[in-house]
């Protein structure tokens, strides 16, 4: 077995392991639900953000760290060992980066403004605020993972500072986007709340939830 097959084979048992979670579903349930309005939108999708930030944690490299406690006896613990840096993609990345900051507080983190083009479906990148990548865990919040061209992007910027590894958070991921990244690099990790089968002939994701960043924040 080549190395692109069996890293494709550990993403996908990984992502159907996540999404197998019924808690994590219930929001996914209540996001596509269009009767959800603007501010218990943002909120399920922070939610989201908490809880597969908690599954990434799993993943990370940890050290032993004791603890005397006040009955004067160590207790040992495992504490994540790794520096975070938490990037997200405006508009719709933000409540979904805000959820995956709760659980990585000390996180630096860093930001790009972008928009699809409704008919190429390439993205715009207007601005990029990034703090030194060298050898850090880079984490990319971003709602929604359509054709993974805007994900794309930022992960082109961000290899070029060399990171030690990118891990990709979504709310919803289309099949198509999520081979598009694994093409790309198999070795990025990839955490969507639910994978959805189809892009429709305008790149939204069926059955998805519209525009997410409309959803949460109004039509611009
Ligand atoms: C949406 C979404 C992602 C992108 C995904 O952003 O938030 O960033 O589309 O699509 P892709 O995988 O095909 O690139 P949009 O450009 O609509 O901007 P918005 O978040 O401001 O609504
Ligand atoms: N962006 C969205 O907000 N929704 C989709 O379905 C696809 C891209």
């Amino acid at each position: 077995m080549n190395k692109f097959i069996l890293f494709f084979f550990i993403q996908i048992i990984s992502i159907f392991s996540l999404f197998s979670n019924p808690i994590l579903e219930s929001l996914v349930y209540k996001i596509r639900d269009p009767n959800t309005d603007k501010k218990e939108f943002r909120e399920y999708l922070e939610k989201i953000g908490e809880y597969i930030a908690l599954d990434i944690a799993k993943d990370l490299k940890t050290k032993k760290q004791n603890i005397q406690t006040v009955m004067q006896v160590d207790a040992e613990h495992n504490i994540v060992d790794e520096n975070i840096v938490l990037v997200t993609i405006l508009r719709a990345g933000l409540p979904l980066f805000n959820g995956v900051f709760k659980v990585f507080p000390e996180s630096e983190a860093g930001f790009f403004a972008m928009q699809r083009n409704e008919k190429t479906l390439k993205a715009s990148v207007d601005y990029v605020a990034l703090p030194p990548l060298e050898g850090k865990t880079v984490i990319i919040a971003d709602t929604m993972l359509a054709t993974g061209g805007s994900m794309l992007d930022a992960i082109k910027i961000i290899e070029k500072r060399n990171p030690k590894n990118i891990i990709l958070v979504s709310a919803i991921a289309a099949q198509e986007g999520i081979d598009n990244i694994l093409k790309h690099d198999p070795s990025i990790k990839i955490y969507p709340a639910y994978v959805d089968p189809i892009l429709n002939e305008v790149g939204y994701i069926v059955p998805g939830l519209g525009d997410a960043g409309d959803r949460c924040y109004g039509i611009k």
